[in-house]
Parts: structure tokens; C-alpha cells; sequence
């Protein structure tokens, strides 16, 4: 399963650190690629003799030190298939969650954009400390995997929740995650995101209030997943995969027009305007005396539809998936949305909340298929609703 693979191991200091010697040998037997990267401070607890014999590779181990910073280290970010930093301190998880490069591992890790698995270890009171647990939620908000550390004597002499989780539950985790890194290898999907924007005149425009987080989400997982990743955008995002900038409906439908033939998977998760002015004013519109203007309205594309009815007559015939935003009678407004649509799966969201949806870091959805099919996604990042959906999707 992991041949051809290369796991990258951060070692942190911490006493389980001699543990992940068992890991590395699982992981060699399993046929991996295994690079290891230590702070000085894991190398109190195991020797970079060992680790190197072990992995059969060079094992990394770097102060911050201009002289002898070699920018090619942070190429193992690029190699990695995926990164494991076990056990992980406290320090570091801190670091991590506020971006601090002061160490190599830290300088990778700020680095590395695939799937990350982070497996703390620390006293129990540290991991009970509120910093550490703001800073775990934040990096579970980013879609990195947390392997919670188990109940038991510590070194320190206490018990409580702060060992390092089993060798056995973090292998499979790597396994299991290898699997989802490949989940969609071979497949190109095109996704959509933010509000268009319709301009009235040079200084005024129609738009509405998506932030496009939750298409970025979704391209970010298709990407972790293994796809070839087109975002059409209307917002600016920096990402390791092809993004057309957009402005309206319009363009939204060109770049959609010029991807589809060699698309596998459409998602269309912006909010698209269902008007645009019927004339636009090269020169901004001035203020009249009367107290009322009027600006006539002419329905944009429903570009889903034009998709799912494209999708008929072409040799190509990517899964289509459309979002669905309503106020109100949620789940009988998106019945009605996907039989006119004709899509394949409708992600519906309650946009009335202000905890969810529009500009929220969160979001809560139910999917529904053509065949009549529901499931509800429970309140959570978009970057984890965003990896549901698509494991759902590609089942
Ligand atoms: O961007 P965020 O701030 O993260 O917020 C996420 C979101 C709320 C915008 C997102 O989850 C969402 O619901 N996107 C769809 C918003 C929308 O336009 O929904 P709708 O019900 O109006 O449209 C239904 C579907 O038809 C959507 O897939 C939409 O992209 C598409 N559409 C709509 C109008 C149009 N003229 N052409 C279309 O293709």
C-alpha cells in the first residue's frame, strides 16, 4: 500500500519520542519512502544514529541557522506525501497553529499543503491547558488530523490524558490517509466560488455576501484527495493548483464552458447573480433630483442547468454538483432546485444563520442525490464539510 510512497516523521522532544522507532520500522516493512526530521531536542530521547539506520535515509535535524540553512531541506515538504509530526509537544503544536518557522520541522510544516497527522504528547495538565486546546482546534479547523493522546502513567509520574496514542493507531492513520490522498487521483474537478460581481457602472456593482470559502475548501480536499484542481473564483486565493480569476456570471460561465470537456467532477459552489443590469453605464451613473432611480434587470445564465442539460449531448459527462442556499424550507426548496436542475447531488445550506454559510468558517449541509437520497452533514469546518462531501460523492 505505501510503495512509492514517502511518509515524512517530525520527531518533537518528548520521551515518546523512542517510540516512533517501531513506527518507522512498520512503516520500512509496508515498503515506504520514510524521511525523518528531529527538533534537537527529540535527539535527548533517540539518536539520529537510529533513526537513520532505521529509515535508511539522512535524518534532519536543524537550529535555525542562516549559515548553514540549506532551502532544499524544505523541498521534503514537496517530496512528502504526507507529513506525521509524533509525538508532537506542546510547543511545537503551538508553533504550527501560529505559522512559527524557528526550526526546521516548524519551517516544513509551515511549508507542507498536503495532509498533515499530528499525534500530541505531553503532561496531562499541558494538554488540559486552554492555549493547547484552542490551538488543536485550529489546527483541526485547517483539516489537519489530530490523534488524541490516551489515558495512562506519564513519565512525569502523573496519570491522565497525555501519552502518546498506540504505534497501531497511527499507522493505519497514515495508511488510512494515503488511501484518501489517492481517493481521486486521475480525476479533474472544476469548482466554483464566491459571489459574481455585476457591475452597474464603473464605481458601483450587484453582488452578495459569499466569502468563497467554501468552493476553496472543497478544492483544497479535492487536491489532498489527489485531483487535478481547477478553482473559477471571483475571490483572491494562493493555492498549489490552477485558479481562474472571475468577475460575473458571464465570465463564471465561460471558464466553466472552456474547462467542461475535460472535466470529471463540477462543483458549483458559488453564489452566482440571477441578474445583471441590462445596461451597463460606462460612466458613472449621476444623481438625479428624483428620489427614486430605476435599474432594469436582466436574468443572467442559470449556469448550473446549462451544464446538466450540456452534459446530454456531449461525449463528457462530469458528475455534476450544485449548492443550494435558502432562507427558508430548506429541504423542499433543494428537492424541487435538483429535479430542475437536473444535477447528480444538491448541497443544501441554511443562509439565514450566521453560523453557517455565507462568510462563516463553518458550515452545515444536507446532500441530496437524484435518486432521492439524503444526508446530513452535522455543523462543522468547511474544510472537514468539504472533505465529507467529496468522500460521499465518490462513493
Ligand atoms: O462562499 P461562502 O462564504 O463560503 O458561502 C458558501 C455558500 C453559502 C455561498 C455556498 O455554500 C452556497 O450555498 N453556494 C451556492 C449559492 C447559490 O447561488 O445558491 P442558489 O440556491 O442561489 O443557486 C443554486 C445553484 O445554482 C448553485 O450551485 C449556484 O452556483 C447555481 N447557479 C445559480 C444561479 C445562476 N444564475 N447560475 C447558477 O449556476
Amino acid at each position: 500500500m505505501l510503495s512509492g510512497k514517502t511518509i515524512l516523521i517530525g520527531i518533537t522532544g518528548g520521551i515518546a519520542a523512542y517510540k516512533i522507532c517501531e513506527l518507522i520500522r512498520q512503516l520500512k516493512k509496508s515498503n515506504a519512502n520514510v524521511k525523518v526530521i528531529c527538533t534537537p531536542n527529540a535527539l535527548n530521547f533517540v539518536t539520529k544514529l537510529t533513526l537513520q539506520n532505521l529509515s535508511q535515509n539522512d535524518v534532519a535535524v536543524e537550529e535555525f541557522n542562516i549559515k548553514e540553512w540549506k532551502p532544499e531541506h524544505i523541498s521534503l515538504a514537496d517530496e512528502a506525501d504526507i507529513m506525521l509530526i509524533a509525538p508532537a509537544t506542546a510547543n511545537t503544536i503551538s508553533k504550527i497553529a501560529y505559522g512559527i518557522a524557528d526550526n526546521l520541522l516548524t519551517s516544513v510544516a509551515c511549508a507542507f499543503s498536503k495532509k498533515m497527522i499530528i499525534a500530541p504528547a505531553m503532561n496531562c495538565n499541558m494538554w488540559n491547558n486552554d492555549a493547547v486546546k484552542n490551538n488543536i482546534k485550529t489546527l483541526r479547523s485547517r483539516g489537519i488530523e489530530i490523534l488524541e493522546p490516551e489515558n495512562g502513567f506519564l513519565a512525569c509520574g502523573y496519570f491522565g490524558k497525555g501519552r502518546l496514542c498506540s504505534i497501531k493507531k497511527i499507522f493505519d492513520a497514515v495508511i488510512e490517509n494515503i488511501k484518501y490522498s489517492q481517493l481521486l487521483s486521475g480525476k479533474k474537478v472544476v469548482i466554483t466560488s464566491g459571489g459574481t460581481i455585476e457591475d452597474i457602472d464603473p464605481v458601483r456593482y450587484i453582488s452578495n455576501y459569499s466569502s468563497g470559502k467554501m468552493g476553496f475548501a472543497l478544492a483544497n480536499s479535492a487536491k489532498q484527495m489527489g485531483a487535478e484542481v481547477v478553482l473559477i473564483t471571483t475571490k483572491d486565493f494562493d493555492a498549489p493548483y490552477k485558479i481562474i480569476k472571475v468577475k460575473s456570471a458571464l465570465d463564471m460561465q465561460n471558464a466553466l464552458d472552456y474547462e467542461f470537456s475535460t472535466s470529471d467532477i463540477i462543483i458549483m459552489a458559488a453564489a452566482v447573480a440571477d441578474y445583471r443590469v441590462k445596461e451597463y453605464s460606462d460612466q458613472k451613473r449621476k444623481k438625479t433630483s428624483n428620489q427614486t432611480i430605476t435599474l432594469e434587470l436582466v436574468e443572467n445564465p442559470d449556469i448550473l442547468k446549462g451544464l446538466c442539460e450540456k452534459r446530454q449531448n456531449s461525449q463528457k459527462k462530469p458528475l455534476i454538483i450544485g449548492f443550494c442556499a435558502e432562507s427558508e424550507n430548506l429541504i423542499e426548496n433543494a428537492k424541487t432546485k435538483i429535479s430542475k436542475k437536473g444535477c447528480d447531488y444538491l448541497i443544501a445550506n441554511d443562509i439565514s444563520r450566521t453560523d453557517i454559510g455565507f462568510g462563516s468558517e463553518n458550515n452545515e449541509v444536507t446532500i441530496l442525490d437524484k435518486n432521492g437520497g439524503m444526508k446530513r452533514l452535522e455543523k462543522a469546518s468547511k474544510s472537514v464539510i468539504a472533505r465529507q462531501i467529496l468522500e460521499y460523492i465518490d462513493e
